[in-house]
């Protein structure tokens, strides 16, 4: 099985049981004041299609604290790549291979991360890939949860998001590796689950996790944790619904985190939020000790910090040696990113 490892972090089903305690062991320590033993400075790219505060700066600030540089290899103004007279994705990502020593990504289409770790023999981690995984948000959240409250596995868990959001999907795959007590999802009744999300569930479930599915926010609020997003985070994510409209969207009440209900119940549960807030986290729950959403930006440069040393040090990951007879993204296929190909009418 071994030789099924890979180098690239595309997807949280990379991940193995190992996989997960090195990483958290390793931000562990990072977290503790550990610095990290001192390696030759590496070349890290970041090629971003979609904005990105937490993750393009998280890489950024990690890659410095280990003493390494950062070039930014997005398309830009500046860069031939997608324009008439420019060149395709095939030899931008070849010409920067022979430039980076690891590339983070993050693409606007499912596919196009895995066509750039096809295209090049340096690592690849998935940064955000459309409407597919965030792998490293998922090692973030679980982390926070470690640091606060320990073992995820004694715990419940309750997600309030669109199911199929990138973070959240890697968050499940995360949660069969720490199957936690009980694990509840907030969702809108119609709201129809993934084959994918219906098979961790099942997993879950054999795992002896009690699953449940609520459909108002404070049904969740006796959960040690709580990950709250818009419901409608998948559609903002591939732009769906109109720039306009998801800066003025309006999360239903019910799905609305309010400091008012959280009082009310006396919740001590722990809010996880990957940001950015839409109306789902009312401001008013900044103040109150249940909020951990900053905590996770805080958590996320020792975590990125300690995938990126084991990365840039040859080490591969395993989980899909678990999965290999599965296809990487069963449900999510979109088409080849056109926005990256040369078009006649750009210059
Ligand atoms: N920032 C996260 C992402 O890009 C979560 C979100 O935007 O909903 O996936
Ligand atoms: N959590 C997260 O991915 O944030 P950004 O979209 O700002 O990177």
């Amino acid at each position: 099985m071994a030789g099924l490892s890979v180098k690239d972090l595309l997807s949280a089903d990379d991940i193995d049981d190992a996989d997960l305690a090195d990483v958290l062991s390793r931000a562990a320590a990072i977290a503790d004041g550990a610095t990290p033993p001192r390696t030759p400075a590496k070349m890290i790219g970041l090629f971003f299609e979609q904005e990105s505060t937490r993750t393009r700066i998280g890489f950024d600030v990690a890659a410095s604290r280990l003493g390494h540089h950062v070039v930014d290899v997005s398309a830009s103004p500046g860069s031939r790549l997608g324009k008439a007279q420019g060149e395709d994705l095939e030899d931008h990502i070849r010409t920067i291979s022979e430039y980076c020593d690891l590339l983070v990504a993050r693409t606007q289409h499912v596919v196009t991360v895995e066509e750039i770790a096809r295209l090049t023999h340096i690592p690849v981690i998935n940064g955000g890939n459309g409407i597919g995984e965030h792998p490293t948000q998922a090692l973030v959240d679980l982390f926070t949860v470690q640091r606060r409250l320990g073992d995820i596995r004694q715990l419940s868990v309750a997600l309030s998001c669109d199911p199929t959001a990138r973070h959240a999907l890697s968050f499940m795959k995360l949660l069969k590796l720490r199957p936690p007590r009980r694990f509840t999802l907030c969702l809108a009744p119609e709201t129809l689950l993934s084959n994918v999300i219906a098979a961790i569930i099942d997993d879950l479930r054999q795992h002896g996790t009690e699953v449940d599915r609520v459909d108002d926010i404070e049904a969740t609020l006796d959960h040690d944790v709580l990950s709250i997003q818009t419901q409608k985070a998948s559609s903002i994510i591939s732009g769906r619904i109109g720039e306009m409209d998801s800066v003025q969207h309006v999360e239903d009440e019910k799905f609305t985190l309010t400091a008012d209900k959280i009082l009310r119940a006396h919740s001590k549960t722990m809010i996880l939020n990957p940001l950015p807030r839409h109306s789902e986290t009312d401001k008013s729950c900044d103040s109150l000790p249940n909020a951990a959403y900053f905590e996770q930006v805080r958590f996320s440069i020792p975590i990125r910090m300690a995938v990126l040393s084991r990365m840039l040090s040859g080490r591969r990951w395993a989980g899909r040696s678990r999965l290999h007879s599965q296809a990487g993204w069963p449900e999510t296929l979109s088409p080849i990113s056109s926005s990256l190909l040369p078009s006649a009418s750009s210059n």
